[in-house]
């Protein structure tokens, strides 16, 4: 027989892991519902040219995209991140701006998998559309620098750039290109670097390191506009306490940002994958996929990423996973089945153990769920139509009335 795994570059997460990732959701839910955004829910896939708009000369899109033709001929992708998706929907559906927009979502890219970086990946994000406002993009930066503090995260550094806008960038990128023509890149963008100068920069190889040690850098020819744009940020990140380093050299890895980008970088982290989130301003993108002009900001934290920063730090552990009470029938009655029922009705949480096992495999089970009380049916219980009430960590145990169990759990739980 075949055993089947999941698929290479993908993870199955069990309890008890899942619950700090449903606690790691409930938390960033609770920070950016709090500024005013609200759950978007979209497509797992979309059609390819969502995708393509955003940044063919990407790796993400152009190199590790799942895309495929379905049933129906239509060619589709899975998304690769949640930017795209979000400004097609808005764009779809034009909610009135500001649109202040968080998700939770898998994201498909055909990378080759290493710690912390996998096929299929989570992210939460935020995106805002509908204002070129300077204070958003501190509010959206503050708001992913605040979510790493929350999750208990100290050793994140804050990367800040600006890219500018098609008033200043194209003559950067030309000054760029000249500067890297006949340099001695790396094997990849010494043929490529006409088409993306700014990749190089992004580049990890020790050419084009080198070779870009000296290179023009676009936050010192950001036009008046962006200038001025990208002071008003850092005055505004500085008001705020965030503290930020500036990254001449951070590109981000598609192509529609414009002005501020940012990214988190997780210190305990494999520096190779140690980027928790990142995000930026995409000021284009709306009118890319066919949309009124709409400038927008966003970014994207990464699940696995932000968790395995917490475990490297030593933060955000496992919550306890223990049902309050664990109900033990030993008389074969249907007490189990009435009595789980009700407490869990009554809002307290309770378990049992199935298949008529043994008193002392049920005791071993409660012992091992860490539930605080037992409620106990034994031959005796049943007959008298009692149950006991056990505290598991004292030994200390009460017989009470059937009918005034949950009102006896409650006070006992207090
Ligand atoms: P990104 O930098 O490509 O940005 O991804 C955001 C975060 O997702 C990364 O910083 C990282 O934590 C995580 N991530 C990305 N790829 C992987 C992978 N293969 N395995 C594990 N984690 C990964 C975006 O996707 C943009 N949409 C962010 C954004 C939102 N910009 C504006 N709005």
């Amino acid at each position: 027989m075949v055993e089947f795994r999941a698929p290479v570059g993908t993870r199955d997460v069990l309890p008890p892991e899942s619950a700090r990732w449903e606690r790691l959701v409930a938390l960033f839910a609770g920070q950016v519902e709090r500024a005013g955004y609200g759950l978007v829910l979209s497509p797992m896939f979309e059609e390819v040219g969502v995708f393509e708009r955003v940044g063919e000369g990407t790796d993400v899109v152009g190199k590790e995209m799942y895309d495929f033709e379905d049933k129906g001929g239509r060619r589709v992708a899975l998304r690769p991140e949640g930017t795209a998706s979000v400004v097609r929907a808005y764009v779809q559906h034009r909610p009135t701006p500001p649109f202040k927009a968080w998700y939770t979502a898998p994201n498909f890219r055909y990378e080759r998998p290493q710690a912390g970086r996998f096929r299929q990946h989570h992210q939460l994000g935020v995106e805002a559309l509908g204002t070129d406002d300077a204070d958003l993009d501190v509010e959206v930066v503050a708001l992913a620098w605040t979510v790493c503090g929350a999750v208990g995260l100290s050793r994140v550094t804050l990367l800040l750039n600006s890219l500018g806008d098609q008033a200043c960038r194209p003559a950067y990128l030309e000054e760029l290109r000249a500067f890297l023509a006949g340099a001695a890149l790396c094997d990849e963008h010494v043929t490529t670097f006409e088409k993306n100068p700014l990749r190089v920069l992004d580049c990890k190889r020790e050419p084009c390191r080198v070779a870009t040690e000296a290179a023009p850098r676009l936050v010192d020819r950001l036009c008046e506009t962006c200038a001025a744009h990208f002071a008003r940020v850092r005055a505004g990140l500085e008001s705020l306490g965030v503290p930020y380093t500036l990254q001449p050299r951070l590109v981000r890895g598609l192509d529609y940002y414009t002005r501020t980008t940012f990214e988190l970088a997780g210190e305990a982290l494999d520096s190779a994958q140690n980027a928790v989130g990142g995000g930026g301003r995409y000021d284009k993108l709306a009118e890319a996929l066919g949309g009124p002009p709409t400038p927008g900001m966003g970014f994207g934290l990464g699940i696995e990423r932000l968790l395995l920063a917490a475990d490297a730090e030593g933060v955000f552990p496992l919550p306890a996973l223990a049902v309050d009470v664990w109900v033990i029938d030993t008389a074969g009655s249907t007490a189990a089945i009435g009595l789980t029922h009700e407490l869990r009705a009554a809002g307290v949480s309770a378990d049992r153990s199935f298949g008529g096992r043994s008193m002392k495999s049920q005791f071993k089970s409660a012992d091992r769920s860490g539930a605080r009380l037992a409620a106990i049916v034994g031959a005796q219980e049943s007959a008298e139509g009692t149950v006991t009430l056990r505290d598991l960590r004292s030994g200390e145990q009460t017989t009470v009335g059937r009918s005034d169990v949950v009102k006896h759990v409650q006070e006992l739980l207090q």
